[in-house]
């Protein structure tokens, strides 16, 4: 599978490791060694496999590198423009299977300079001057992580609109609400649901955070102490999109917070998405019957021919360790390194990649799924009926006519206890049945109890009553329309 190489010097008279591979890492060994590297190290030590994934962001970050070297004065316009011709031919043989990477590519920036200069020749060898690969990581790894953080954040708006029109749907639909997985008091879906725009536009928020401090240029730090070509940082930076560069060559090539940064956002995000994906699982159980997965996005039984499983849902759950399980990676990766760059920081890669995969592919997988499930609201609204759901009313009532609501709160247990044990609706009891319970329990106190009435009475900003809703729903709107 070796690649002819233009560059190819003559193999050291020297013995070399029966193992030693053809092309093995030599181009950033250059002559400094008597030996090539022993295969399992290059093995052990390559990360081409996952980086070539950078393959676009890396020829970008070299493309404005070339400019900015030909403003230094180390490439005659002609050669820039070889060398920039060269680089858009090597992404393009790569993409399209004309070149291969090799086996003995030390990584994608090694690959692609192999390519470039077999195609160019000696000229090739020019692009790496005043340049890094801890800078030129460092920028294809923000670049990369800038377009998937641009992406995601469309993505998220997208699910985001999905859950408020799923809402605007539902604001007349009751289900009881919960804590601790018991039925609590009578909310709004519509309610219920916007809590996920809430979530999701903080997720959205802290996204774009990240963004302003991620979004600077490393190039031009070089190996970690700068350079000392006469680089314009500004304008590689610019040419990039970046709204500067970097102000400390140390930190540039050796910090990866802006991965931090995103997979905390990420582990957030995850976590909203997990939270949901359990109410589906949950609602779309016989128990609850509360919504019906769509059939695009149900699996069935191998076994059991009336099966219909979540396996959708159970997957966003179940990958969010995953997300987790990168940031922990990265934040330890980290904790001990001196400065400036270390190997380690190679490390950053797969957690990163795998992460963004999880996130964006569970953010639109819901963003199909959201449209589309089939809200049994009979369901929701007959166990919303559950006259329990609305004792803390009558306790609000009592204490509104003056009893401290602690008493009130002993009363109405009491209430509760024996239409418990009588096994009746506290509706149907009579005053006088009432005044036995407690002294100041009257007919109107339970009367005209019902779900949605209970819900309007929570008028406050934040609750559940039909008008705060519909507030918050143009509020969600207009969020989106920004
Ligand atoms: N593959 C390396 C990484 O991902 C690129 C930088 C290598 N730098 C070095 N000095 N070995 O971090």
């Amino acid at each position: 599978m070796s690649q002819p190489r233009a560059n190819a010097r003559k193999k050291p008279a020297r013995a070399t490791s029966s193992k030693a591979p053809k092309t093995g890492g030599r181009e950033a060994r250059g002559q400094r060694f008597a030996e090539d590297v022993d295969a399992e190290v290059l093995a052990f030590t390559s990360s081409v496999s996952f980086d070539q994934r950078l393959l676009h962001h890396d020829v970008r970050g070299s493309l404005a590198h070339v400019q900015v070297l030909a403003k230094a004065g180390m490439l005659k316009p002609r050669e820039a423009k070889a060398l920039s011709d060269g680089l858009r031919a090597v992404e393009a043989d790569l993409a399209s299977g004309k070149a291969k990477i090799a086996p003995g590519d030390e990584d994608i920036h090694m690959a692609v300079e192999r390519l470039l200069t077999a195609r160019l020749g000696p000229l090739g060898g020019k692009l790496h001057t005043a340049r890094s690969r801890n800078d030129q990581i460092a920028t294809d790894l923000r670049l990369w992580l800038r377009d998937e953080l641009d992406a995601l954040v469309g993505e998220l708006r997208a699910l985001d609109a999905a859950f408020v029109e799923l809402a605007a749907r539902h604001v007349d639909t009751v289900l009881p609400g919960y804590t601790h997985l018991q039925r609590a008091q009578p909310v709004r879906l519509a309610h219920h649901l916007l809590a996920y725009h809430e979530m999701l536009s903080r997720d959205r928020g802290r996204f774009l955070d990240a963004r302003g401090r991620l979004n600077r240029s490393p190039l031009g730090s070089a190996a970690l102490a700068g350079t000392t070509f006469p680089l314009d940082r500004e304008l590689s930076a610019k040419l990039l999109g970046f709204d500067g560069p970097t102000a400390n060559s140390l930190d540039a090539t050796s910090d990866r917070d802006f991965v931090v940064e995103f997979l905390a956002a990420a582990a957030l995000l995850q976590a909203h998405l997990s939270r949901f994906a359990e109410e589906l699982v949950l609602w779309s159980s016989a128990e609850f019957a509360f919504a019906e997965l769509p059939d695009s996005h149900s699996t069935g039984s191998s076994i059991m021919p009336q099966k219909k499983n979540p396996d959708v849902a159970e997957l966003i759950r179940g990958r969010t360790g995953r997300v987790n399980g990168a940031l922990v990676a990265i934040l330890t990766v980290l904790k001990g390194l001196p400065l400036a760059y270390n190997r380690d920081l190679q490390e950053d890669k797969q957690p990163l990649f795998e992460a963004v995969d999880v996130v964006r592919g569970s953010v639109r997988v819901l963003t199909s799924l959201v449209p589309r499930l089939v809200i049994r609201t009979e369901t929701m609204e007959r166990a919303a009926e559950d006259p329990a759901l609305m004792m803390t009313d009558v306790a609000d009532a009592l204490a509104r006519e003056g009893l401290p609501f602690r008493e009130a709160h002993a009363a109405v247990g009491a209430l509760v206890r024996t239409t418990l044990a009588l096994a009746r609706d506290p509706r149907t009891l009579d005053a006088k049945e009432l005044k036995a319970i407690h002294p100041r329990l009257r007919l109107d106190h339970v009367k005209g109890l019902e779900p949605g009435g209970s819900t309007d009475q929570r008028r406050v900003i934040g609750g559940t009553a039909r008008e705060a809703i519909v507030r918050a729903l143009a509020r969600a709107r207009k969020d989106l329309a920004r």
